[in-house]
């Protein structure tokens, strides 16, 4: 006799009961093995961190500080790291001499251990003029210049690291002094006051080492591998010998890693730069200085607006350059600065002459990993174990 129309019913119940029961517990392991690693989770097998710049957004919601969940969910989801983009910059949180504005750095360092995030500090100077508010910019130091200029700073310093303590353990203390186009040092109206550029980098991280003394210290600056960085490099150099002669407390050097793609064939423009980068990355470390990978993202010049190529000589070019700088093991950070192409600040600080999209971060638009989330997976996954 044919089964009865509920018969028929309850055994499709049970069936569908069973597929679905079983295959999940039975799928668990599957899926977890099949799951794509994250790039912290390929990082950490290196003892390498992976991380990205994370920007207060308004409109973010439940404590998140982006407006948009899904780039959150992303962002916790690949790192082990994050830095806030701009919230701890002295335009941010100096609105004027006498106060500080930490609401929205306090809404990112809150979001980030909530979601179990370590945190840098970027930065407690930025030691150009172009950088500085404008009242900083416009001070009156007074009869005793000196004095009020050390004051200013100190109490920055102090005040930040004060009330972020541990929760903190590496920051970029000096960012971007030196001068790309002939490797001398800014002078500032703090530096004025204070009699030159050196006295005040060395003040900035001496305080920094009193008010933080087991917080890692770098000095992060943005000379690069491309042509046209030779005399940024040498101007870093120098400055890091003078740090060491002085017995200054530095730690470590943030290479920002804002790269330039230099034409479709990757191969012979990495055998270009290549040496040169090398050269300048043994003498970082010879003199003793840890090395960070800070703000990774490249900027696809030279490159036909066509996406599939672009992105294959961007990825292609990302990776030759992480085996390069990876190579080193005193290298332990690679943050990128922003994951997503919708979040990046390339655009609109330098767009393409031919008004296309810039593609320069390791997701697009969508938040759709690109060959360039394949290409850092891939370098941070071939990198010598830490
Ligand atoms: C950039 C931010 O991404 C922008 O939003 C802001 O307008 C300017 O600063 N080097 C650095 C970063 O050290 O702080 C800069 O961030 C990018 C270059």
């Amino acid at each position: 006799m044919p089964p009865s129309r509920r018969e028929l019913l309850a055994g499709a119940v049970a069936t569908a009961a069973v597929t679905a029961a079983a295959p999940l517990a039975a799928a668990a392991p599957l899926a977890a093995a099949a799951a794509p690693a994250s790039l912290q989770g390929i990082a950490a097998r290196r003892g390498l961190r992976f991380g990205t710049a994370v920007p207060w957004q308004a409109g973010g919601r439940d404590g998140v500080p982006v407006a948009d969940p899904a780039y959150a969910r992303l962002i916790a989801a690949q790192c082990g790291l994050i830095v806030a983009e701009n919230e701890m910059k002295w335009q941010h949180l100096r609105p004027t001499p006498t106060t500080f504005a930490f609401a929205h750095f306090d809404a990112i360092m809150a979001w980030a251990e909530r979601e179990h995030l370590a945190v840098r500090g970027h930065n407690l100077l930025w030691h150009q003029p172009k950088w500085f508010p404008r009242w900083l910019n416009d001070y009156d130091f007074g009869a005793q210049p000196h004095a009020a200029a050390e004051a200013l700073l100190t109490t920055h310093i102090r005040t930040v690291l004060d009330r972020y303590g541990r929760r903190i353990a590496s920051y970029d203390v000096v960012n971007e002094a030196v001068r790309p186009e002939d490797g001398k040092l800014y002078d500032t109206s703090l530096s004025k006051a204070l009699g030159g550029p050196e006295a005040t980098l060395d003040l900035a991280f001496h305080t920094a080492r009193s008010a933080a003394p087991q917080a890692q210290l770098v000095y992060n600056d943005y000379m690069s591998w491309e042509p046209g960085n030779a005399a940024h490099r040498d101007g870093v150099l120098r400055l890091l010998e003078g740090f060491r002669r002085r017995g200054v407390p530095v730690d470590a050097l943030g290479v920002q890693s804002h790269l330039v793609t230099q034409g479709i064939d990757t191969g012979a423009a990495v055998a270009r730069l290549e040496g040169d980068w090398r050269r300048f990355l043994d003498a970082v470390t010879a003199m003793g200085y840890g090395l960070l990978i800070t703000e990774l993202d490249v900027r696809d010049n030279h490159l036909p607006a066509a996406i599939p190529s672009r992105d294959r000589a961007v990825a292609d070019f990302t990776r030759a350059y992480l085996d390069i700088t990876l190579s080193y093991p005193k290298l332990r950070d690679v943050l990128c600065w922003g994951l997503s192409d919708a979040h990046s600040w390339i655009e609109g600080f330098e767009p393409r002459p031919d008004g296309v999209k810039r593609r320069p971060t390791p997701y697009d638009v969508a938040l759709h990993p690109k060959p360039m989330r394949a290409a850092i997976a891939a370098a941070l996954a071939a990198a010598p174990m830490r």
